[in-house]
C-alpha cells in the first residue's frame, strides 16, 4: 500500500504465473522471485521481533573484546543487524531488489535473521513463512490496496512492544478482476 510501483510489480507477477483462474499455491514459490524479494524485504524492515527474546549466559564466556559473566541476560538486536548500513545499502529504503540479482534470481541473504539464530531460533519458522506467503499473495492476487483519499500520511515506524508492529491506519481493498 505504501509502494503502489511495487504491488503492480508484484500484481504483474502473480497475473503472469499464477494467472486469474486459480489462487497462488506454495508450489508457484519458486516461480515468483520478486514477489518473494519483496516479503524478504518486509521482513528486514519490519524486523517483528526486534530484540529476539532475553536469553541468560549459562557460564563465564567471551565475544569479541567483551567478557560476559555467568547469569548476564544477553539481548541480540536484530534490528541493529537489519538496519546496518554495512550490510544494507540505504537501509531506510524499502528496496526488494536487494534480494534479486541481475537476472532477477532470488539471493537468500544470511544477514537476514527475523526469526534469530543459533539453537533456541524461532521453532515456528517454516510454518510462519508458509502463512506469510499464503495471506500476502492470496490478499495481493484478489485486491489492490491502496491509501484511502483524506487519510494521514503513512508511516513505517510501528510501535515495539514484544512484537514490532504497526500503528493504526485505513486501507481500501479494490476487488481485481
Ligand atoms: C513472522 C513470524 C515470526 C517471527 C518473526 C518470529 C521470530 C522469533 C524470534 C526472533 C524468536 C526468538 C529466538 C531467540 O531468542 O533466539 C522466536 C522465538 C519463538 N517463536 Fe517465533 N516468530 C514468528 C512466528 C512464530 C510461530 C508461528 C510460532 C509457533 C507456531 C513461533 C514460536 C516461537 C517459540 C515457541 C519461540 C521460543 C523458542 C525458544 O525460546 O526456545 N514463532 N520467534
Amino acid at each position: 500500500m505504501a509502494f503502489p510501483k511495487i504491488q503492480d510489480r508484484i500484481h504483474q507477477e502473480l497475473d503472469a504465473v499464477v494467472g486469474r483462474n486459480r489462487l497462488p499455491r506454495l508450489a508457484d514459490e519458486k516461480d515468483l522471485p520478486y514477489t518473494c524479494a519483496t516479503l524478504l524485504e518486509a521482513q528486514r524492515m519490519g524486523s517483528v521481533v526486534a530484540f529476539g527474546s532475553p536469553h541468560v549466559c549459562g557460564e563465564d564466556t567471551t565475544l569479541g573484546p567483551y567478557a560476559i559473566p555467568k547469569g548476564t541476560v544477553v539481548v541480540a538486536n536484530l534490528w541493529a543487524i537489519h538496519y546496518d548500513p554495512d550490510l544494507w545499502p540505504n537501509p531506510d529504503e524499502f528496496n526488494p531488489e536487494r534480494f534479486l540479482d541481475e537476472d532477477g534470481v532470488l539471493q537468500k541473504n544470511e544477514e537476514l535473521i527475523p526469526f534469530s539464530t543459533g539453537l533456541r531460533m524461532c521453532p515456528g519458522e517454516h510454518l510462519a513463512k508458509m502463512e506469510l506467503y499464503i495471506f500476502f499473495t492470496h490478499l495481493l492476487h484478489q485486491f489492490t490496496i491502496k491509501k484511502p483519499a483524506n487519510t494521514p500520511p503513512l508511516s513505517l515506524k510501528g510501535l515495539n512492544y514484544f512484537a514490532h508492529r504497526p500503528g493504526p491506519f485505513l486501507a481500501e481493498f479494490v476487488t481485481r478482476d
